[in-house]
């Protein structure tokens, strides 16, 4: 048996592996913007991550995508693939594994666990019949159809009827090893209420699935048997696992599970949970291998309230909207609007309101006035003063001191919408206090020090602000930390010393007596309204 992995300096994720029927629509980029935010904040506080991401590239849908533009199915992977790291690098999301399933060292690896799978008699062979979804490329039960074999999921395309022999995987054996492990790990399955979901679905009887397919070409070979491919799923799964081999490493089981098995956490959307939180568990314990620690089940996005498609016509295009805001508008949106688990929705009007009322005046502006007047009051340099000095009482102090503490937790409970709130209610105080304090006339009074206890508690405020944002708004961050002095780059864990500049960084009171402050600029600039949207 392969053993888990040994300490917890170390933090593993994935994404969905995307289906390359098309380039990425604005369900995978929430999915990886999310996944890149909790990735960044584990290597702001000095944690070895990876980040593996990637496509799904076999199965029906996909070689009938390829056949219906007359192109060879792998040129038609190729070409969709690169659409997706086209997308990250314009999303500034840091991946360091990018899995296409239908490399040469992922055939290695499925067929390895497939012979280990067959080797403890779960597979058989068997007549399968029954209604199957190409979309969702799933066998579906009558009570997922609507009265005309619809999919629930995709109300456009009709199921079709399959009546074939099988290889199925004995998913029945593991019924009570599913429940105890449910029972055991209260977090295994997030949030709560899909973990609901999925017990009560478990309760029901879990029955074999079969993990073949005939008259399918795209795909891998079952060993022995090529009349059969691989079901696409049994095989993307398992792309998790090879994507933890090194570029030169011998493609085999226990290469790839040393270092990174099990991942900490697999993000999904709600529809995939099933998979993701029933049948990869029980192909895991088949094969005798460690399950990974969590997997969380987002929800979905609809826009202007409906479900999004492309037979509604109201797809958002997330290459067009980064063209249009730029990468940290569009993760500050997704991030800090939906409360991660939840469904959530796109409305270009509010999109823009929410940028502008957040980025632009409460954070922006707070920028901008406080270096304007530290520049007018104290010659152009951060205040003479460190935090030991800030009255008790001060209302930033007492917020800020346990903001480090609170954005963390918020964080590692994925509830990224809570670190934003915390850290905005630290902005807007701020805000408030220089209105109440009036630095202008304290100048004018000649209380100096006055003067330089509030700028110090007001900047030190937007410091921890940027810094504990950062995950989400790395550009903007760095803008920020750049204007007040300093020389971190918020898109490079490289250098330094994580863990110990968060230990600093992530508390009220870093800032430094006397900073140099650095060439200040708008962090952002307010968005207009295009013309075609008239609410
Ligand atoms: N290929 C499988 C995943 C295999 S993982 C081993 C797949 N791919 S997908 O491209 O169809 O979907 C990828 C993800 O996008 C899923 O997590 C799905 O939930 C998510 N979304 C699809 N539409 C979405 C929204 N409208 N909103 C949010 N996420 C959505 O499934």
């Amino acid at each position: 048996m392969i053993e888990n992995k040994d300490n917890n300096l170390k933090f593993s994720l994935t994404t969905p592996l995307y289906y390359v029927n098309d380039k990425p629509h604005i369900g995978s980029a929430y999915t990886t913007i999310a996944a890149d935010v909790i990735a960044r904040f584990k290597k702001l506080q000095g944690l070895e991550v990876l980040l593996i991401t990637g496509t799904d590239e076999h199965g029906q849908k996909i070689q009938r995508t390829a056949e219906s533009k007359n192109i060879d199915p792998q040129l038609h992977c190729d070409r969709t693939a690169s659409t997706f790291t086209d997308l990250w690098q314009k999303l500034n999301i840091q991946y360091d594994r990018f899995i296409r399933t239908t490399a040469t060292n992922h055939e290695k690896i499925v067929k390895e666990f497939f012979a280990r799978v067959q080797a403890k008699q779960d597979i058989y062979l068997d007549r399968q019949q029954g209604w199957y979804c190409v979309s969702c490329e799933e066998f579906k039960e009558e009570r997922e159809l609507n009265e005309d074999k619809f999919c629930l999921i995709h109300t456009n395309k009709k199921a079709e009827w399959r009546d074939e022999e099988n290889y199925f995987f004995r998913l029945s054996k593991y019924q009570q090893q599913i429940e105890d492990l449910y029972a055991k790990n209260p977090n295994f399955i997030q949030p709560e209420t899909r973990r609901n979901e999925v017990l009560n679905f478990v309760k029901s009887g879990l029955k074999d699935f079969s993990i073949s397919r005939v008259n399918l070409e795209w795909g891998f070979g079952i060993p022995e048997d090529p009349t059969h491919t691989i079901y696409v799923w049994f095989d993307a799964l398992l792309g998790y696992v090879t994507a933890l081999l090194e570029p030169e490493q011998e493609p085999n089981l226990e290469n790839a599970l040393s270092k990174w098995w099990p991942v900490n956490v697999h993000l999904v959307g709600k529809d995939i949970l099933r998979f993701h939180a029933i049948y990869w568990p029980a192909m895991l314990m088949s094969a005798e291998l460690p399950l990974p620690e969590k997997i969380f089940g987002h929800g979905f996005l609809t826009k202007d309230g409906q479900k999004m498609g492309k037979s509604l016509g109201n797809t958002i295009d997330p290459f067009d909207l980064v063209d249009r805001y730029s990468a940290d508008a569009v993760r500050y949106y997704f991030i800090k609007e939906i409360e991660f688990g939840r469904d959530g929705d796109f409305r270009e009007t509010r999109f823009i309101n929410v940028l502008n009322a957040d980025l632009a005046n409460d954070l922006g502006n707070l920028l901008n006035r406080t270096l304007g007047m530290i520049k007018k009051y104290c010659q152009g340099s951060l205040p003479k003063m460190t935090a030991a000095e800030v009255p008790q009482d001060n209302p930033l102090k007492t917020i800020g001191s346990e903001l480090g503490d609170r954005a963390a937790a918020a964080y590692d409970n994925l509830r990224f919408d809570l670190a934003c709130e915390a850290v905005f209610a630290l902005i807007r105080a701020s805000n408030k206090f220089i209105d109440d304090s009036a630095p202008w006339s304290l100048y004018k009074q000649k209380k100096q020090t006055e003067v330089e206890t509030v700028l110090y508690s007001v900047s030190e405020s937007i410091r921890l602000s940027a810094y504990l944002l950062s995950p989400i708004v790395p550009d903007l961050s760095n803008d920020i930390y750049q204007q007040l002095g300093f020389g971190i780059d918020f898109n490079d864990f490289t250098k330094g010393d994580c863990a110990s500049v968060y230990q600093q960084h992530s508390q009220w009171g870093k800032l430094p007596a006397n900073q140099n402050l650095g060439k200040s600029k708008p962090i952002f600039s307010r968005l207009e309204l295009p013309e075609e949207i008239t609410e």
